[in-house]
């Protein structure tokens, strides 16, 4: 090696550490720069994320309020028309009939929330000091806003002027903490005690619904009267079935509104997503005042009654409902399932029946954890689960959507499917062993039910 070469050489050499050294001091002073910069951001926030935060804090407390009390007008329809407070109140405060008691308010699945009761009324209930047969209490107790769902408006000498009812009507009940059917709300709940066909059927005036219907009044009072608790029939004032070809009620149950976020569409038929349905619900069902749009309900063969009455195209002025549909899906989507209660089920047969869920039974395919129904397009063809096409047919995609598990414990009173078809979960299992041959043992049917129940 000669002097130039050698020279090159340790050139080289001090070009190389140099490089090294370089990189070094800027890794080194990237990584501090990063964590001086994440000491300055910790426990700060940009303005933009405090108006997030203050945005989805009211959205909740809207929401909720919308789900528990907002009756959206719809007194002009349950007041106006029907005429059901004079039923409630009874001819002694100038309605009709013996009015509505405690009893049987209670009796008919209504619940009262003990948080809006002064607390010595609570005090005189649990004497028994207060006369749940007088249908006056119940007047009280509707002063109060203690009716769960029915929101009461009164005349000046104590006498109901209109009721009119909410969301929480048919997707809330209480814990009986304090008797049964009294307790604190659970905002999201089915309500299977719930008789919606027995309660609007003490409505004095139900032509207004014969007349919607093309049938008489005493037709739409054996129709009210067949669905029983924990049922009602969405699908009535659109294509006017009331019965199943088999002569069975086509009314289905009342599903809950928790743990309904992740979830694509709504409903037991696919119908849309939650801000659709409520859209649809509060101005078709609960016969608020507001906008709807879907004209998939123009389809005159399908659905002639709401054909007929235009419902595809909905338009109230002034409109009560709009304003109100994001903070209530945002209010929907924040409620959780309820976990299952110790107790309530075999942990060590629910873990293996998780393995089964997934792998054996093939139920995971479907209902996909932790959402339990698909990412995606969650509908299914009849066939594609072994049941008729009955329900799936009064829908616009004439298939079912695969239902969200989640909270199952809570909702096992009236039966599993959208019908009730199965009264347990262990003959909900049998259904799929037999139609998706999973061969499962009877040790492995009862853990898949632990499981379910485990949900
Ligand atoms: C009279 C009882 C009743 C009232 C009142 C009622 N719903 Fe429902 N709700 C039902 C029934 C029944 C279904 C199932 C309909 C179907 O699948 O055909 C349902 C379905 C739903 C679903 C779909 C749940 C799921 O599993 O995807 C949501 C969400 C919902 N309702 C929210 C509401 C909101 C919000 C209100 C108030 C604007 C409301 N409901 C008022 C009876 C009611
Ligand atoms: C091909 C898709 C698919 C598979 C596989 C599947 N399910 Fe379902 N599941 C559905 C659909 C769709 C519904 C809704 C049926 C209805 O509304 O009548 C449903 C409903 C249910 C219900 C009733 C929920 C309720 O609220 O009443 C239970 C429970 C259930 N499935 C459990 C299971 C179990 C356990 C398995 C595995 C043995 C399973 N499913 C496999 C699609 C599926």
């Amino acid at each position: 090696m000669n002097t130039s070469e050698r020279k090159t050489k340790s050139l080289a050499k001090i070009t190389l550490l140099l490089l090294a050294v370089a990189i070094t001091l800027v890794i080194m002073d990237r990584r501090s720069k990063a964590s001086w910069s994440d000491e300055e951001n910790r426990g700060k926030t940009t303005e933009s994320e405090r108006q997030t935060d203050a945005n989805a804090d009211r959205m909740l407390a809207e929401g909720k309020q919308t789900f528990r009390f907002d009756t959206f007008g719809d007194e002009a329809f349950w007041s106006d028309a029907l005429q059901l407070h004079r039923a409630i109140e009874g001819a002694n405060f100038g309605g009709v009939g013996p009015g509505v008691s405690p009893k049987t308010a209670l009796a008919v699945g209504l619940k009262v929330d003990t948080d809006a009761l002064p607390g010595s009324l609570v005090a005189q209930l649990k004497h028994g000091r207060v006369n749940l047969d007088d249908p006056a209490t119940t007047l009280a107790l509707l002063k109060l806003n203690a009716v769960v769902g029915v929101k009461g408006t009164f005349n000046g000498d104590g006498s109901l002027k209109s009721v009119g009812i909410t969301c929480a009507l048919c997707h809330s009940t209480v814990d009986d903490s304090f008797a049964p059917g009294i307790g604190q709300r659970l905002d999201g709940w089915a309500n299977r005690d719930l008789n919606v066909g027995a309660i609007a059927a003490l409505s004095p005036n139900l032509q207004p619904v014969a007349q919607l219907l093309g049938v008489d009044e005493a037709t739409v009072r054996t129709v009210l009267q067949s669905w029983g608790p924990g049922r009602f029939d969405a699908e009535l004032f659109l294509d006017g079935k009331a019965f199943r070809p088999d002569g069975k009620s086509a009314s289905t149950l009342l599903p809950p509104a928790f743990g309904l976020a992740g979830v694509n569409l709504h409903t037991w038929t696919g119908w849309g997503s939650v801000t659709h349905w409520n859209a649809f619900v509060a101005n078709l069902e609960m016969h608020g005042q507001g906008t709807f749009y879907d004209p998939r309900l123009n389809d005159p063969v399908k659905f002639p009654i709401a054909a007929r009455a235009g419902f595809g195209n909905v338009r109230s002025n002034p409109d009560l409902i709009t304003a109100k549909l994001p903070a209530l899906q945002f209010y929907q989507l924040a409620i959780p399932a309820p976990a299952a209660p110790a107790g309530s089920f075999d942990p060590a047969a629910a873990a293996r029946g998780a393995i089964l869920f997934k792998d054996q039974a093939k139920c995971a395919t479907c209902h996909v954890p932790p959402i339990y129904t698909e990412p995606g397009w969650n509908m299914h063809t009849p066939a594609e689960i072994g049941i008729d096409d009955f329900q799936a047919k009064r829908s616009p995609d004439e298939r079912y959507r695969t239902a969200p598990l989640k909270g199952l414990w809570t909702h096992q009173k009236g039966g599993f499917y959208h019908d009730g078809r199965f009264s347990t979960l262990r003959e909900v299992v049998d259904h799929y062993n037999s139609f998706l041959v999973t061969n499962l043992t009877d040790q492995q049917k009862s853990d898949l039910v632990e499981y379910l129940k485990s949900l």
